[in-house]
């Protein structure tokens, strides 16, 4: 697993399907604008270095999908000596002094190019504050990280991974002082995930979710109608069958389009995109799941449509790229959750998934198997829709004591334990299925998980838009990716926060009563709950 702190290739963990984003840039044409030949210097060196990305993203799709098995040790050379490269040209001194000067004079730029520059100072000084040492420290730390955990993970043994932890508190402390020691070591990680947030405020916002999801989860499970999804489950679907479909759902629901990206298959689904003219998709499809194939292609077509239609103004520009983390996975689980997920989409698409497999499932069971909760489920991957966000939270709840100094490592496992407890009704039988069972920590992603929420939360709130809501009843998609077309994705970063894209977007700031509400909702009449 790859990552640099600055997004250029970020890994994201959903549902039971993975993602890679990876930044797109491109060519840069100028067509109106600042006359100023600093920005356009700027602008110049950031079009190089959005090049050098896509050659990046390339080599990585490659390594992904296409490459042969002994092609790893070439390609991990390729690979460091383009790191390497890229590190170079982003610190490049050169950078900062345009900055600096630019910085005297962003009243003579638009709102685009005055972002752009502000953006771009910000992963600068990210990159150019850590000293060499501590960056390589960094780079030790990850690798030694994720090899102790794959290893602690499979011998079920915490004590091994302990060490690790603690060094990792320490590291992300000294970095996120060096960056901004004004503010809180948490918020200042949080930032490169989710920019204009804090730990406090996400606190606020999951108490709320808290509160509320821990009884709904009980009752959901004390109910007499259970979901009977056994005549889904006892049929075979053919993969070959199954691509069709998720090729023909991808395109005609998502607007995914063939002559600008790709579908292929691996054994983590990701999404990629190399240019806002070339975004590549993956699935995995079993014979004995039709929905989970389907969700999957469903989910990265979401995050593709969002590179396909960043602005095209600003490419290869930092004020291009994706505001966020949170704000990507919204666009992801938006299709999967309110469209594929919903009731409408099963009314039209029934009869045609019907026919194709000579389904035996109603359209009702398809429906309620779709969102069925499994309450004896550990694993957040595995995790339905409305336990996930209790699993995210006690994640966020730990990494956030873990900084502020309110518990220490070694008792995570039986804080673990009792949270799982009174959270989900649950408990691991051992720490690889519980405390160990993420990737994230073990290699240095600290203030991720809570965007996994965040992005259901933003999702929920568009989906709750009046104008929205009716094109969902409708079915009329193009018209909803036209609305996040012109409201999300080509907006780029130009509002520098997502609490304000998603303000301008929905006339109101987050807001987690929405998904509180679509969630209750929904989950009381397939649990036929009072
Ligand atoms: C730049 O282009 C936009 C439309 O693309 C136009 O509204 C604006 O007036 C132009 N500005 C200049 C300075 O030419
Ligand atoms: C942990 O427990 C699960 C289920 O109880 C079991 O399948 C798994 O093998 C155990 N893992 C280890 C490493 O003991
Ligand atoms: C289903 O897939 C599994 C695993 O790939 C394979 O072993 C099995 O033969 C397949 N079954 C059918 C009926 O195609
Ligand atoms: C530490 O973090 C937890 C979890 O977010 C929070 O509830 C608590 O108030 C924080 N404590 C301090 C002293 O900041």
């Amino acid at each position: 697993m790859i990552r640099t702190l600055f997004c250029l290739i970020v890994i994201l963990f959903i549902v039971n399907c993975e993602q890679v984003i990876v930044d797109e840039h491109g060519i840069f044409e100028l067509k109106n604008g600042t006359d100023n030949h600093k920005y356009h210097e700027l602008t110049e060196i950031l079009r190089k270095i959005s090049i050098l990305r896509g050659i990046n993203a390339v080599l990585e799709w490659d390594q992904q999908v296409m490459m042969p098995t002994k092609g790893s040790g070439a390609r991990a050379e390729h690979l460091a000596e383009i790191s390497g490269i890229l590190h170079e040209r982003e610190t490049d001194p050169k950078i900062g002094e345009l900055l600096t000067s630019l910085e005297s004079e962003l009243h003579t730029l638009d709102a685009y190019e005055a972002a752009n520059v502000k953006l771009t100072r910000k992963d600068y000084d990210r990159k150019t504050k850590l000293s060499k040492d501590l960056a390589e420290k960094r780079a030790k730390l990850s690798s030694e990280g994720f090899n102790t955990w794959v290893e602690a993970r499979k011998t079920n043994n915490f004590e091994m991974f302990a060490p690790i932890l603690t060094q990792w508190v320490a590291l992300q402390k000294e970095i996120a002082n060096l960056i901004d020691p004004s503010r809180d070591a948490y918020d200042v990680l949080l930032d490169d995930y989710e920019p204009g947030t804090s730990g406090q405020e996400i606190d606020n916002i999951f108490s709320q979710l808290k509160t509320e999801l821990i009884p709904l989860v009980a009752a959901v499970r004390r109910s007499n109608s259970q979901v009977d999804d056994s005549t889904l489950l006892e049929q075979v679907y053919s993969t070959k069958t199954q691509e069709e479909l998720s090729r023909k759902i991808a395109s005609e629901v998502v607007g995914f389009d063939f002559s600008k990206g790709r579908l292929d298959s691996s054994a983590h689904p990701f999404s990629l995109g190399v240019d806002t003219d070339d975004v590549r998709i993956t699935t995995r499809l079993r014979n004995n799941s039709l929905l989970s194939g389907l969700r999957c292609t469903v989910h990265e077509a979401g995050h593709a449509l969002y590179e396909v239609n960043l602005n095209k103004k600003y490419k290869g520009q930092t004020v291009q790229r994706y505001i966020g983390v949170a704000i990507h996975e919204s666009q992801s689980l938006f299709w999967e959750r309110h469209i594929l997920m919903g009731t409408h989409f099963w009314d039209k698409w029934y009869p045609h998934i019907k026919d194709l497999f000579g389904l035996k499932a109603s359209k009702e069971i398809m429906f309620k198997s779709v969102n069925k909760v499994n309450f004896d489920n550990l694993i957040r991957v595995e995790a339905d829709e409305l336990t996930y966000p209790l699993h995210v939270i006690l994640r966020f709840e730990i990494e956030r004591e873990l900084f502020n100094g309110t518990i220490n490592v070694n008792e995570l496992p039986k804080i673990w334990g009792e949270r799982m407890e009174k959270y989900l009704g649950i408990k691991p039988s051992n720490d690889s299925n519980g405390v160990l069972q993420d990737v994230h920590w073990g290699s240095g992603y600290f203030g991720y998980f809570p965007t996994y929420t965040l992005g259901a939360l933003y999702a929920a709130q568009i989906a709750a838009h009046p104008t929205i809501s009716g094109w969902v009843r409708e079915n009329d998609y193009n018209s909803i990716i036209n609305w996040l077309r012109d409201n999300v994705h080509s907006k780029g970063s130009v509002t520098m926060t997502s609490e304000q894209l998603i303000k301008d977007a929905t006339g109101e700031k987050l807001n987690p009563s929405y998904f509180i509400n679509h969630l209750r909702s929904k989950y009381k009449s397939i649990y036929d709950l009072e």
